[in-house]
């Protein structure tokens, strides 16, 4: 019998939970958008594989940032997920499905730019859209240019413009077929501080608006912090997932998040964590 209404409240609630779990029972799973299962990379070059037993599961629209010394495995993880490279054991998933070679779901930012060096930086950024046969490619990538910040340049060969600048207009590329799945590897790396500010923010905003899901290289620990859902932390030697941590900043985020004491204490523990790795790959 039902005797305070406290009981009750916990009876309804107890009914509800039951609810939710019969409900999570029945509806079907929605497989993560990027699915990683104990994937090992051995190139056979090291006494240890670039990427040892990695795990991870990556939600639509989640934007994770993957930080770790230099030499542990962030770019070959990358490339794992955009299908370039076959794990040597393990598997990958997209939407579900082995992911078994290069995705038009998946844009990519690569470490160095990879511009076509014959095509003007109009073109370069007109291709993707033009394969895929979307209408109007040069207004997409006059578009994007502009939200780079290089309208002026859209003429220009790649080969004339700063290190920064040819970063700049990958990051149009990758984004100009509107793709589910953005892999960027260390896009801001070459760019000075303000422009990687404004690009920061420019990325947040796109994300907002599109929602990809996310997988962003940096060697800055503040920068995954303020862009991320969740940061992962790789460790050398061989290279594995070492930590994950759940970012707990509201969006929409400003910078002023990077004063708060809970900013700084995972900003602490995180630069911990790779000194600790860093220091191992000098031995
Ligand atoms: N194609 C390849 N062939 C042979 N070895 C490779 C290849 N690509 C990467 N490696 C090796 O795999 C390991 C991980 O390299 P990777 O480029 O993934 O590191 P990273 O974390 O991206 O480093 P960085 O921060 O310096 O970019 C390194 O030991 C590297 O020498
Ligand atoms: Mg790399």
């Amino acid at each position: 019998m039902i005797t305070s209404k406290a009981q009750a409240t916990r009876l309804v609630h107890l009914v509800e939970d039951a609810g939710y779990a019969r409900a999570a029972e029945t509806a079907p799973a929605i497989p993560p958008r990027l699915h990683l299962k104990n994937a090992t990379v051995d190139f056979g070059n090291r006494q240890w594989p670039a990427v040892e037993n990695a795990s991870l599961a990556i939600g639509a629209g989640e934007f994770i940032a993957l930080l770790g010394p230099s030499g542990c495995g962030k770019s070959t993880l990358l490339n794992v997920f955009a299908g370039f490279q076959v794990p040597t054991s393990g598997d990958v998933f997209l939407d579900g499905e082995p992911q078994r070679g290069p995705s038009a779901k998946c844009g990519v930012v690569f470490q160095k730019h990879s511009l076509f060096p014959w095509r003007s930086v109009l073109e370069n950024v007109a291709f993707g859209p033009r394969r895929l046969g979307l209408p109007n490619p040069l207004g997409i990538a006059r578009d994007l240019l502009e939200t780079v910040g290089l309208s002026d340049v859209a003429s220009a060969w790649p080969s004339s413009l700063s290190g920064g600048m040819q970063q700049r207009v990958g990051i149009a590329r990758a984004l100009a077929t509107r793709p589910p799945v953005l892999l960027m590897d260390e896009p801001f790396g070459a760019l000075d501080a303000q422009t990687r500010a404004l690009m920061q923010e420019e990325l947040l905003s796109i994300w907002d608006r599109l929602r990809p899901t996310v997988v962003f290289v940096t060697h800055d620990i503040e920068e995954a912090i303020f862009l991320a859902d969740r940061v992962v932390v790789m460790q050398t030697r061989p290279g594995r997932i070492a930590r994950e941590f759940d970012v707990p900043f509201a969006r929409p985020r400003t910078t002023g998040i990077m004063d708060e004491p809970a900013f700084i204490e995972l900003r602490r523990e995180i630069a911990d964590i790779i000194r600790a790795e860093a220091r191992k790959s000098f031995r």
